[in-house]
């Protein structure tokens, strides 16, 4: 017998034993029963499909996903959920980035491998990168930059960042893979995926980006109703004009009455659709693809605390200019903005309504002709139509999607 078929045997053999975990009494190292576990749903994951499939009404506005390698994301997903990353094993990538939460956390302050507050709020991973080609596509753009203050293009990065800095993980490179090197499990996968059981820091990194990247959210249920939408010549709202409707385009490009909903929109949903494309789609766009904005000042405060884009560049224009993130999710991903200084999406549509800060780098989209910070005032209506809205972008396959989830959890 091969190695390799002996492993597929043990495998095999444990499959039957987890099935029965409930009824048995489990001997040994518990960590190691996860390792086990971890593997045997990897190898599994390594046939899915990983590749977001996008509904009609993108492909129809000229949008196509970016493909993913199905075996790097497979094994990313193992890392991404990996305790051994960091320094006393306590967190993995998904301590601060919770399925459950569109791959966010509910800390106002993410929290180190120490206990220790970090400086700002942890991001959102749905559609992080795999939408990143089309805004090339649309605007010859490139990627959007990551992280609150823009400072990386590159995925590769964030991780090794996320791993090294004493805050967060706090590993050296060389640890993080003599630990990964030691287990049985990587060497099985590395095998499956690179062709050979010794890891090495660049294809650790790609696999993990690559699950990145696979984490895509299409599945909500303003996808659905924009996907009823689509291609249907009697519809109100048609695949094509929703493009420069979510551009941020001029007014004419609703062409509904108030009154008439389309298919798939409660008139109150769809009141809340045209509130947020006339004030809010220009910085987050509901399909990022049509974003305009990918970093402003929004006016939180007339002073920061921290300068965002500021601190790295020292240019004072750019003090407090942070990502327009994506709202995908957005009523998952609570508190909100760069510090988390919002618990609720209440109190982030009355701080738009009524609390814009005159700070001089405030974006225009959010001045009026005189220079002044808007004031919506929201009515209380209107606030409910906006949260309305906003519901709508709440994928639940995604938070429930098993590519995604934790391959050492016992369940
Ligand atoms: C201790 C908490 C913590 C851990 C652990 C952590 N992150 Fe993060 N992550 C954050 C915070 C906080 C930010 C935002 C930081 C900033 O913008 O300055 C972030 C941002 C990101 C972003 C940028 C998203 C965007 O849209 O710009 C990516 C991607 C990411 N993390 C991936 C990872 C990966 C992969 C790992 C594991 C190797 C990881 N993170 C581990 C807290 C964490
Ligand atoms: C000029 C661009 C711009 C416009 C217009 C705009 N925003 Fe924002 N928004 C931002 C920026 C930038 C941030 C991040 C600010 C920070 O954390 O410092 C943000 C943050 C948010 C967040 C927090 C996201 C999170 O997960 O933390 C929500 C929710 C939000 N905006 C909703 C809205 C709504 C609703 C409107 C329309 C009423 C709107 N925005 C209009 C730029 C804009």
């Amino acid at each position: 017998m091969t190695r390799f078929t002996l492993l597929l045997f043990v495998v095999a053999i444990l499959a039957i034993a987890c099935k029965r975990e409930a009824s048995i009494v489990i001997q040994g190292d518990p960590t190691d029963l996860l390792d086990k576990v971890a593997l045997e749903r990897a190898l599994h994951s390594l046939d899915y499909d990983y590749t977001p499939s996008f509904p009609n009404y993108l492909k129809s506005a000229g949008l196509q996903p970016v493909p993913i390698d199905k075996k790097k994301a497979a094994l990313g997903r193992v890392l991404f959920y990996d305790k051994i990353l960091s320094h006393n094993q306590s967190l993995s990538c998904a301590s601060c980035h919770e399925q459950s939460r569109a791959f966010a956390d509910a800390k106002g302050f993410s929290m180190g491998v120490n206990g220790q507050k970090l400086e700002r709020q942890s991001l959102p991973l749905a559609n992080t990168a795999n939408f990143a080609a089309h805004y090339r596509q649309l605007n010859d753009t490139g990627i959007p930059p990551f992280l609150w203050d823009g400072r990386t293009l590159s995925l590769d990065e964030i991780s090794r960042m996320a791993i090294t800095s004493p805050d967060e993980m706090n590993m050296s490179m060389e640890e993080v893979l003599e630990r990964i090197r030691s287990k049985d499990y990587y060497q099985a996968l590395w095998r499956r995926v690179f062709g050979h059981s010794s890891p090495k820091e660049n294809e650790m990194l790609e696999a993990l980006s690559e699950f990145v990247k696979a984490i895509g959210s299409v599945h909500a249920s303003f996808d659905a109703s924009m996907e009823m939408n689509a291609g249907n010549p009697n519809a109100t709202v048609k695949a094509d004009t929703s493009v420069s409707a979510f551009y941020h385009g001029p007014p004419n490009v609703i062409i509904v009455k108030d009154t008439t909903p389309p298919p798939g929109f409660t008139l109150s949903q769809f009141r809340g659709l045209r509130l947020f494309t006339r004030n809010c789609s220009g910085c987050h766009s509901a399909i990022r693809p049509f974003q305009q904005v990918f970093e402003a000042c929004n006016g939180l405060s007339l002073i920061y605390k921290d300068q965002g884009k500021g601190k790295i560049t020292g240019n004072p224009q750019d003090y407090g200019v942070f990502k327009a993130i994506s709202l995908r999710n957005v009523a998952l991903t609570a508190p909100y903005m760069h510090d988390g200084r919002f618990k609720t999406l209440t109190e982030v549509i009355d701080f738009y309504s009524t609390g814009i800060q005159p700070h001089p780098n405030l974006h225009p989209l959010l001045r009026n002709p005189d220079g002044s910070p808007k004031r919506f005032n929201f009515t209380a209506k209107e606030k409910q139509d906006l949260l309305n809205f906003l519901d709508m972008l709440t994928d639940k396959k995604l938070v429930e999607d098993v590519r995604f989830s934790n391959p050492f959890k016992q369940q």
